[in-house]
C-alpha cells in the first residue's frame, strides 16, 4: 500500500485504510442515558452518535472498520450490520474489558492490513473536523511507529497531555495529570504502523495512554504529533454531549450522516412542534416527540416521544425517550432518563439528573446543584 498525493485528497484517492473503533467503555459520566444504550449509540443529531464518525471516516477514504466492543456489544452489530456508509464493518468482542490498548490488540485479530500498513484507531466518542488523510500522510512521511492527532483545549487536565519537540515528535505522554505543561492534548485518533499494534500484549488489560505510548517514547520509537485546530469535541460528559449534537444540527461541524439540512432545529419524523413554540440553537426533536405552544427549547436533545408541555422552558438539556416536562417547569443543563417526568413548577438546575421513570410531583421547590 503506497500513499502519496496532495493535501486535501481523500484516502481512497491516495490509498485505502482500515480502522479500529474503540467503543467498549461504559460511558458512566453519561448515566442515566447510558444505562440502556452505550455512549456511541446515543441518539445524536437524529442518528446514533457513531453514524457521524462512520460517515466522516468513509468520506475520508477509510474502507473497513473493526469495532472493538465490550459493554453491551450485541447492540453495535444490531445498529449498523456488516455494511454502512460504504464501509465494511466487523465486530470483535472482549469477554472482559481489556482497556484501550488491550482492545486495540484484540481487535487487530480481524485486520487484513500488512505489517507496514497504516491502521487508523479512533476513540468512539469524538467529533472531529481534522483531515484523516493528512494525518496518515504525516505518519507515512515521518515513518513513525504511531502518529497522534493533537488539539488544544482550555482544560488539559481531563485529557492525555502531549508535549512535542519543534520537529513534531512527541516527547512525553501524561494521561490526566494535575500539572499539565501544555494545553496540547491527545485527541483520540491514532495512526499505527500495523506491526506496532502486534507488540501490545495479547489478552491482557493494557492502557494505550498509560503504557503503550509512554513505552514507545521511552524506547526511542518515533511517535509523531499531528497538530490540528479544526473542530474537536469529546462527547463523554452531559454538557459536551448536548453541545456536540447541537453543533451537528447547526452545521458548525458538517456531517454526511445528518438527516436533514443544517439549521437552528432538526425535527425528526412524526415530531410535533407547535408554531407558537420557540425552538433554537440546534435542538433536535426526536421521532413522535412533542413541543407544545408557548414553550421555549434551546440547545437541547429530545429523544423519541419526549414531551415539552405548554409554557415550559428547557435549555442545554437532554430528555430521554418518552420523558416529559410539564407546563411551567424549567430545565437548565439537566438530564432526564427515559420516561422521567418533571411536574409543574419544578426548576432543575445545572448538572441535575433524573433516573428513568422517576416522577417529580408538582412543586414550588427549586432543584439545583448549586444549592
Ligand atoms: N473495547 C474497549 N475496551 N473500549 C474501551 C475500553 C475497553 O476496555 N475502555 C475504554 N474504551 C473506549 C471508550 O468506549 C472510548 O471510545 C475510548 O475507549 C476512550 O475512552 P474514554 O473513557 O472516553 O476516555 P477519556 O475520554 O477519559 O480519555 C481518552 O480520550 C481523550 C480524548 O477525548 C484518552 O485517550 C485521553 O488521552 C484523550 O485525551
Ligand atoms: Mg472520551
Amino acid at each position: 500500500m503506497i500513499c502519496s498525493g496532495r493535501s486535501g485528497q481523500t484516502l481512497s484517492e491516495r490509498c485505502g485504510v482500515e480502522a479500529i473503533l474503540l467503543v467498549g467503555g461504559k460511558g458512566t459520566r453519561l448515566r442515566p442515558l447510558t444505562i440502556s444504550t452505550p455512549k456511541p449509540l446515543l441518539p445524536t443529531a437524529g442518528v446514533p452518535f457513531l453514524a457521524h464518525q462512520l460517515a466522516r471516516a468513509s468520506a475520508a477514504g477509510v474502507t473497513r472498520i473493526v469495532f472493538a466492543t465490550s459493554y453491551r456489544s450485541e447492540m453495535f452489530e444490531a445498529a449498523f450490520g456488516t455494511e454502512a456508509y460504504g464501509l465494511e464493518l466487523v465486530y470483535v468482542d472482549e469477554r472482559r474489558p481489556l482497556g484501550t490498548g488491550g482492545a486495540i490488540r484484540n481487535a487487530a485479530q480481524a485486520l487484513v492490513s500488512k505489517p507496514d500498513d497504516p491502521v487508523l484507531v479512533l476513540n468512539g466518542d469524538i467529533l472531529s473536523g481534522h483531515s484523516i488523510p493528512d494525518q496518515v500522510q504525516t505518519h507515512l512521511e515521518s515513518e513513525a511507529a504511531v502518529t497522534l492527532h493533537l488539539t488544544e483545549v482550555d482544560d488539559p487536565s481531563r485529557f492525555g497531555v502531549v508535549p512535542t519537540a519543534p520537529d513534531g515528535r512527541v516527547t512525553a505522554f501524561l494521561e490526566k495529570t494535575n500539572n499539565p505543561m501544555t494545553n496540547r492534548i491527545n485527541a483520540g485518533s491514532y495512526v499505527f504502523r500495523r506491526e506496532v499494534i502486534d507488540t501490545i500484549p495479547f489478552n491482557e488489560v493494557v492502557s494505550v495512554e498509560r503504557e503503550t505510548f509512554p513505552g514507545l517514547i521511552a524506547s526511542g520509537e518515533t511517535v509523531m504529533g499531528f497538530v490540528d485546530a479544526h473542530y474537536w469535541l469529546d462527547v463523554g460528559t452531559p454538557s459536551a454531549f448536548v453541545r456536540g449534537s447541537c453543533d451537528l444540527v447547526t452545521g458548525l461541524l458538517e456531517s454526511p450522516a445528518l438527516p436533514g439540512k443544517p439549521g437552528p432545529m432538526l425535527a425528526l419524523e412524526g415530531a410535533n412542534v407547535s408554531p407558537r413554540a420557540v425552538v433554537t440553537a440546534g435542538t433536535v426533536v426526536g421521532c413522535d416527540a412533542t413541543i407544545e405552544a408557548g414553550s421555549t427549547v434551546s440547545g437541547s436533545v429530545l429523544f423519541d416521544e419526549a414531551v415539552v408541555a405548554k409554557g415550559a422552558w428547557v435549555r442545554n438539556s437532554v430528555l430521554g425517550r418518552g420523558a416529559r416536562v410539564a407546563s411551567g417547569a424549567m430545565l437548565d443543563g439537566a438530564i432526564l432518563g427515559d420516561g422521567a417526568v418533571v411536574g409543574p413548577g419544578n426548576e432543575l438546575g445545572d448538572g441535575l439528573r433524573l433516573w428513568p421513570g422517576i416522577e417529580l410531583p408538582p412543586t414550588a421547590v427549586r432543584f439545583s446543584s448549586d444549592v
